[in-house]
């Protein structure tokens, strides 16, 4: 349980990068957030994007962080620094719920050990890569 968390509460963790804000990021952590009452969301790092992606995100960690931060639906934040560490961050933050979107269907269904796993539809038609794509245009 991280120090903010109060006994009672039910956690919601989520995860993603949040790169290029846009609004299928706002909907999901809302949605996220109805499932409980205190919404944690891990934030990947500059670093795990490009091991996974081979690119770095267009904003900075800090900058993706301070925006999410920011959200009214948010109450706390951390670096996703390893997509192996999902488990060890759920037992942390004593998540009682881990929340992602559809394009994650059945991958996180070993971690219903530890907590609720439930995967909610993406919004349609946006994602940062389709932003990007565009703005190149
Ligand atoms: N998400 C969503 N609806 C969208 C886009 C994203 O619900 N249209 C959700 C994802 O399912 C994930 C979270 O937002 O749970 C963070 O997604 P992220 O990968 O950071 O955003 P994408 O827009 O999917 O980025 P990319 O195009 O780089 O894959």
């Amino acid at each position: 349980m991280d120090n903010f968390t109060q006994v009672g509460e039910k956690v919601v963790i989520t995860f993603g990068t949040f790169d290029v804000f846009h609004v299928g990021h706002l909907r999901i952590l809302e949605r996220a957030a109805s499932y409980g009452n205190r919404l944690i969301v891990g934030i990947s790092t500059d670093q795990l994007n490009i091991n996974k992606k081979g690119r770095p995100p267009v904003y900075h960690q800090d900058e993706r962080m301070e925006i999410v931060a920011a959200l009214r639906c948010v109450d706390d934040v951390f670096f996703e620094e390893s997509l192996e560490l999902k488990g060890q961050y759920i037992t942390d933050k004593a998540a009682d719920v881990l929340v992602m979107g559809d394009d994650w269907q059945g991958k996180f269904d070993d971690y219903s050990n530890l907590c609720e796993v439930v995967y909610l539809t993406r919004t349609p038609s946006i994602s940062t890569t389709e932003v990007i794509e565009k703005i190149r245009l």
